[in-house]
């Protein structure tokens, strides 16, 4: 049996390969990437470091060659990304790998869902179910890592917070908890053809999470409930694009706001109104709440 792991030199790649690393032998693990160069320390532990590039299908039957698990790592291209993953899905198919383990989102199959992220995480999970591998869909909810290090820093300089999401509720799950279920998932048996959503301990929301900061920080945020017209052009006072791209003259920002927009407003229609027990199950700890993760960013916020 070989593990591989697409992306690994992303941030949920690069710490899935390192705790495999300390749970299965080296010699048993295949890490790709477009930057093999960057993975230099686990090819040194004894793991496979291979280059591969969904845009270059060519390159990826020798990456996958002996692989029998995958956890496929969706990319960052909001919008256009459903090509990439249908083929890294076919060669891996074709290699022999027979269990696809794959980062979906909360809510994807709910046709009604207006985030426009979930029609990349959907066509890519019916992509793997008409495949022939078992498949493992992880429906991670939003990263608290994304509120605390992201959200919160802008809003401490500025002290406002305009957000279309409003009391919609949330259980913010930190990304420690979601690597740690994809590594659960790919060394255990038993999660054949199943989809997990993957949330956090407690159902809060953005005005809740902005209070915490509130308290943790000493500093205020004035929480202001927008439309999504208004979101657009707050997000177009920023320079931020419509559309994701691949383009770094016209979108060097690797987000968009109609992916955020969207999102907002998929939370506050009641779409994230999710809590489960799936990270315990699958990890056997509970799963971090959004103030330890808030505490953990709690220094790189501005003074
Ligand atoms: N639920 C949430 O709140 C939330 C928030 C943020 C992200 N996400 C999801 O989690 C995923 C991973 O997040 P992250 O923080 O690790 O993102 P990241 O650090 O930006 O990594 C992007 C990933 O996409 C891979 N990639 C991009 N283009 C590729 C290509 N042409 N071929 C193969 N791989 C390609 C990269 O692999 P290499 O660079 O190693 O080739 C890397 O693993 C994101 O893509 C997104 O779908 C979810």
């Amino acid at each position: 049996m070989a593990i591989i792991i697409t992306g690994a030199s992303g941030g949920f790649g690069r710490a899935a390969a390192a705790q495999l690393l300390d749970k299965i032998p080296a010699s048993e693990l295949i890490f790709t990437t477009r930057k093999p160069a960057g993975l230099a320390e686990f090819a040194a532990r004894g793991a496979s470091v291979r280059f591969a590039d969904f845009d270059a299908p060519s390159s990826l039957p020798a990456a996958f060659a002996g692989g029998t698990r995958m956890l496929l790592i969706s990319t960052a291209r909001v919008g256009s990304r459903v090509g990439q993953h249908q083929n890294a899905v076919t060669a891996a198919v074709a290699a022999g790998v027979k269990h696809i383990v794959y980062t979906s989102l909360l809510g994807a199959a709910r046709e009604d869902n207006p985030a426009i992220v979930k029609l990349d995480h959907r066509a890519t999970e019916l992509i793997i179910e008409k495949s022939g591998a078992s498949y493992t869909f992880l429906r991670d909810s939003q990263y608290a890592e994304a509120i605390a290090a992201a959200v919160i820093p802008p809003a401490l300089m500025s002290g406002v917070l305009p957000d279309n999401a409003h009391d919609g509720p949330i259980a913010f799950v930190s990304r420690e908890d979601c690597i740690a279920s994809a590594v659960g998932v790919l060394t255990q048996s038993g999660h054949e053809n199943k989809a997990y959503d993957i949330t956090g301990p407690e159902l809060l929301s953005f005005p809740k999470a902005v209070q915490m900061a509130i308290e943790l920080s000493g500093k205020n945020i004035a929480y202001k409930p927008v439309d999504d017209e208004a979101m657009f052009a707050y997000f177009d006072s920023l320079g931020v694009p419509r559309h994701a791209s691949d383009d770094p003259v016209t979108a060097p920002i690797p987000w968009s706001s109609d992916d955020m927009v969207t999102f907002g407003q998929s939370i506050r229609e009641g779409f994230f109104n999710v809590v489960t027990d799936h990270v315990e199950r699958i990890t056997g700890r509970k799963p971090r709440s959004l103030r330890e993760v808030m505490l953990q960013f709690k220094d790189s916020w501005p003074k």
